[in-house]
């Protein structure tokens, strides 16, 4: 099979695309013929090293996708030759095929269209529990998204909006600003504006996938607030000084999807209830960028440039 590959950490430069053995089949997996391979940031994470990866020379990046099932292990129960699914916590998805454990491979649902599941899987799963497993905010609430335009932010701004939640948050371009408002925030700032002196102390919540602007985003917190950290698209974050926190009965709260997706039953209840938000129009997303797999090393420039909007797609 063709696939896209590293066997050294560092830049974009060192992916490279060739043929590699086709997977093995172990009992319980199915294998998938990959029809949309969605690109994360931490796939870039896992291609520098500063991510855990599993243990395997050369390394297939890639952790989500969706595709048609085209054999199945001797004791698999839960799928069959010829459905789609998709998955978005197995190894080494940048590939034709992938060996996908039988209860990480989700059946597609009927109602949305395979671009657009390829596109809100992981980042969708991601916002569905920041939003209900961490920030749990109640109607009327108001909250603060940093990179409110990206992936996961557009998906959590909609489905907190759909909540009754009020959303505001930030941007890079007007463009970005434009596409977050039409989504449903009230107020969307631009970075490079002053905006956050009128903003001390507004917010219920806060949730940060930035990184270096945790220290904005406390300032942000109202007393008893919660700050949601999980992720560093724009770099590490600094060093929290807890008493500070303690003082204003702040807390912080982190959490990371793969501790959330513990068993089969678990993602197929978490997707459904992302979907259902789908299904009820409640979300948009951009168009994706998509590339084929074989420009591997343009997606992934791509997406640390912070340049694109939404998702980017690879296609085998
Ligand atoms: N905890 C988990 O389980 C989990 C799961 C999935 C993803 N994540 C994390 O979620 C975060 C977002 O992922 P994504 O897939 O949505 O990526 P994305 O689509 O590329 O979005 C990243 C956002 O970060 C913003 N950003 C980048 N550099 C910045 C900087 N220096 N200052 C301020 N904002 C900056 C960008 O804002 P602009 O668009 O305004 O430029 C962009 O909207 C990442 O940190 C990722 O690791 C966490």
């Amino acid at each position: 099979m063709k696939a896209l590959y590293f066997d050294r950490f560092g830049g974009p430069e060192v992916l490279q695309y060739g043929t590699l053995p086709d997977p093995k089949l172990a009992d319980h997996d199915v294998l998938v013929k990959m029809a949309y391979i969605g690109l994360n940031f931490a796939d870039i994470y896992r291609r520098k090293g500063t991510y855990h990866i599993e243990k395997s020379t050369p390394y297939i990046d890639g952790y989500e996708g969706l595709g048609m099932i085209i054999a199945v292990g001797k004791k698999v129960t839960k799928h069959r030759l010829g459905e789609k699914v998709f998955f978005v916590d197995v190894p080494f998805a940048n590939s034709e095929l992938v060996a996908v454990p039988e209860s990480h491979a989700i059946k597609v649902p009927a109602e949305l269209n395979d671009k657009i599941i390829a596109c809100v899987g992981l980042q969708g799963l991601t916002a569905d529990f920041l939003a209900h497993d961490l920030g749990k905010n109640r109607p009327n609430q108001t909250v603060f998204i940093h990179g409110i335009s990206g992936g996961v932010g557009q998906i959590l701004s909609q489905i907190l909006t759909a909540d009754g939640v009020n959303v505001y948050g930030v941007t890079s371009t007007r463009e970005k600003q434009k596409v977050a408002l039409t989504q449903g925030a009230k107020e969307v700032f631009l970075r490079n504006e002053p905006w956050l002196h009128d903003w001390l102390e507004r917010f219920d919540t806060v949730y940060d996938g930035v990184g270096v602007t945790l220290e904005q985003s406390i300032e942000l917190l109202k007393h008893k607030g919660n700050l949601v950290f999980y992720g560093m698209a724009g770099g590490n974050p600094p060093k929290v000084d807890l008493v500070t926190l303690l003082s204003q009965s702040k807390s912080i709260l982190t959490g990371d999807l793969w501790d959330y997706l513990t068993d089969y039953w678990e993602r197929i209840a978490r997707s459904k209830r992302l979907f259902s938000y789908f299904i009820n129009h409640q979300i948009h997303i951009s168009e994706p960028t998509v590339f084929p797999l074989k420009d591997g090393v343009l997606a992934h420039k791509l997406l640390e440039s912070g340049n694109n909007v939404g998702k980017i797609l690879l296609k085998p």
